[in-house]
């Protein structure tokens, strides 16, 4: 669905940014803006700032930021389109009905059908599982320590011994086949027309993180085989986008998500109080679910099984994490098998010990390194210490690198030195075969030593916004193209057109930005804090950095400009000269 600019600039308008986070947040008012604690951070102290005038939200101390639209996007993991219904909503303002394609909305019709359907055989399996029939089913879940109230929450149900039970049940309430088989709860059977997918076995209803049922999954009750059936992929279920139990563990508050293997250990977990456990379900975990795990948390704790598969399981998922921007520590849950298992041992108490001592997955994947070199030989041990040294040189950041190697270094008895030395031999091998290709390294650290630059195009946009007669005093000097990189860039230009068009709305520059984390970095460059007080230390602030900003913009033009043009050239001293010779500015 599309909205237009001027209806999420209308929704945004009319739901005020401190009106909407005081119902989060408790604020208090300290100058122009603000402050509490922040939502997204633990903190004792106030550094989350709320601005009536910038209509944004912004914390010193974690740099979370953005506007109403992100506020709720963050806070309670909505989408745009969820956030902007919400605030329409609060506000009174209708919002259109989509013209969808046809297609779309068939398909969007065919998964409200199957949703309802699942809905509804839920219930009857739940119901099943508290008849007489449904005895045996719950005697074992009962045995496997689940109490009434567990086996409520999760909604657990029984799929009784006929195989045409359900497909019986929903025939007499006049569904059609087709949406039957669309369903994913029935299975054309040549011989025999539909069956259920699912009979006699206990069933595990999954769900979205709203809660909707979405598929299901089900356990023989015993030593049967396959152990569990789960549904296959419909309109409804998409098992890469999924995980088991997260509709509730998105709320649990907890710092970090819990991943496992499966339906058991999510479930003994919760029960045992630990109600941030997910699962992904039959499938390895993927890319999809590391964005979607990313929307609630930045650490994970990988509590797979302890067998083999288990390992391979982690070493798989860590670095699909890292991608995704979620660090990753592995809980050792030796000598039992999994967290079902290690909990009915040894209780809440004890693993929650093992969650606090969960390995770094940096320390995870170099134990396991280890093990594949023969330590006893000379040999092995050295070509051990250079494997480490290489996964060593994947630290961008030289402090955490130093970091990992003295760790690593005590661990494995190497001298830190002589491992250093390796780092260093192979970072500049692999420097000097991409010389001549792509100079990635140099750029980068003409990007670090920019951040100069980089703090004076913020300082720029804060004051802009903070000092709107500004804006006519500076832009004989400044353009917008002057500010490089982005988000910069692009925030400047809009923020330029808008002065232009006579509309002032900085948090309305934030909605030309998709994704939450750019958000949060656009309302950064508007919250330059800047210690400086009286009004000449302020105008002399404002005098470097305009002249900062407009120098490196014309040394980079300069260094694309054509050579024979001329013209060019002259305009780009004159600006030059101009910047150099800035004259006193006020700021206020
Ligand atoms: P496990 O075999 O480790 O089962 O499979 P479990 O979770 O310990 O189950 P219990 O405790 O014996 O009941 C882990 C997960 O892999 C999927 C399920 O999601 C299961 O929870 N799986 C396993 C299947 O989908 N099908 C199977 O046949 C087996
Ligand atoms: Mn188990």
């Amino acid at each position: 669905m599309y909205y237009s600019d001027d209806l999420v600039e209308e929704v945004r308008s009319r739901n005020d940014i401190v009106d909407v986070i005081s119902g989060y947040v408790r604020l208090q008012r300290k100058g122009s803006s603000y402050f509490g604690l922040c939502p997204f951070h633990s903190e004792k102290s106030p550094s989350f700032s709320v601005s009536r005038d910038k209509q944004m939200y912004y914390c010193f101390g974690c740099g979370a930021g953005g506007n109403v639209f992100t506020f709720l996007m963050e806070y309670e993991h909505f989408t745009f389109p969820e956030a902007l219904k919400t605030l329409a909503d609060r506000a009174g303002i209708a919002l259109p009905q989509g013209e969808a394609s046809g297609e779309e909305k068939r398909r969007q019709s065919l998964k409200s059908s199957v949703m309802e359907l699942n809905k509804e055989a839920a219930t009857y399996f739940y119901y099943q599982l508290r008849r007489e029939n449904g005895a045996a089913a719950m005697r074992y879940l009962k045995n496997r320590g689940l109490s009434d109230e567990t086996i409520h929450r999760f909604g657990l149900g029984y799929a009784n011994i006929y195989s045409d039970d359900l497909y019986r049940y929903f025939k007499g309430k006049g569904v059609s086949d087709e949406l039957l088989a669309q369903s994913g709860l029935m299975q054309a059977d040549e011989k025999r027309g539909m069956r259920d997918k699912f009979w006699n076995r206990v069933i595990f209803p999954i769900m979205d993180a709203n809660g909707r049922v979405i598929g299901f999954g089900g356990r023989v009750m015993g030593d049967g085989k396959p152990k569990y059936l789960n549904s296959p992929e419909t309109v409804a279920f998409d098992k890469s986008r999924n995980l088991y139990g997260l509709q509730f563990a998105r709320t649990s508050r907890k710092k970090n998500l819990l991943v496992c293997e499966g339906y058991m250990d999510v479930i003994s977990m919760h029960q045992a109080g630990f109600t941030n456990a997910v699962a992904s379900l039959g499938t390895a975990l993927t890319s999809q679910h590391a964005s979607l795990i990313r929307r609630y948390t930045d650490e994970v704790i990988l509590t797979y099984d302890s067998d083999e598969a288990g390992v391979r399981a982690a070493l798989r998922a860590i670095p699909i994490l890292a991608e995704a921007g979620v660090k990753a520590r592995v809980l050792n849950m030796r000598p039992y098998k999994d967290p079902d298992e290690f909990i009915k041992a040894l209780g809440a108490e004890e693993f929650q010990k093992r969650i606090d001592d969960a390995q770094n997955s940096f320390l995870f994947e170099t134990d396991i390194l280890k093990n594949s070199y023969d330590m006893n030989d000379p040999t092995g041990k050295t070509a051990f210490y250079e494997a480490l040294a290489k996964k060593l040189t994947g630290f961008e950041q030289e402090l955490e690198r130093e970091t990992y190697l003295e760790a690593v270094a005590s661990r494995y008895r190497v001298s830190p030195d002589s491992l250093r030395k390796m780092v260093n031999s192979i970072a500049l091998g692999g420097m000097r075969a991409r010389r001549g290709e792509t100079p990635r390294r140099e750029h980068k650290e003409r990007a670090e030593q920019e951040t100069g630059v980089q703090k004076s195009q913020k300082l720029l946009l804060t004051w802009l916004i903070e000092y709107p007669s500004l804006y006519g005093k500076v832009k004989e000097y400044l353009r917008p193209e002057d500010f490089s990189g982005e988000p910069y860039r692009t925030a400047a230009k809009l923020l330029f057109a808008q002065y232009e068009a006579g509309e002032l709305s900085p948090a309305g520059i934030i909605d030309h930005f998709e994704d939450p984390q750019e958000q949060s970095q656009v309302a950064a460059l508007f919250h330059q804090d800047l210690q400086v007080n009286s009004d000449a230390e302020r105008s002399k602030a404002l005098r470097e950095a305009l002249q900062r900003v407009i120098l490196a913009s014309l040394d980079e033009q300069r260094a694309h400009l054509d050579p024979t043009d001329m013209d060019g050239l002259q305009k780009l001293i004159a600006r030059q000269k101009q910047a150099r010779r800035l004259p006193q500015i006020e700021v206020r």
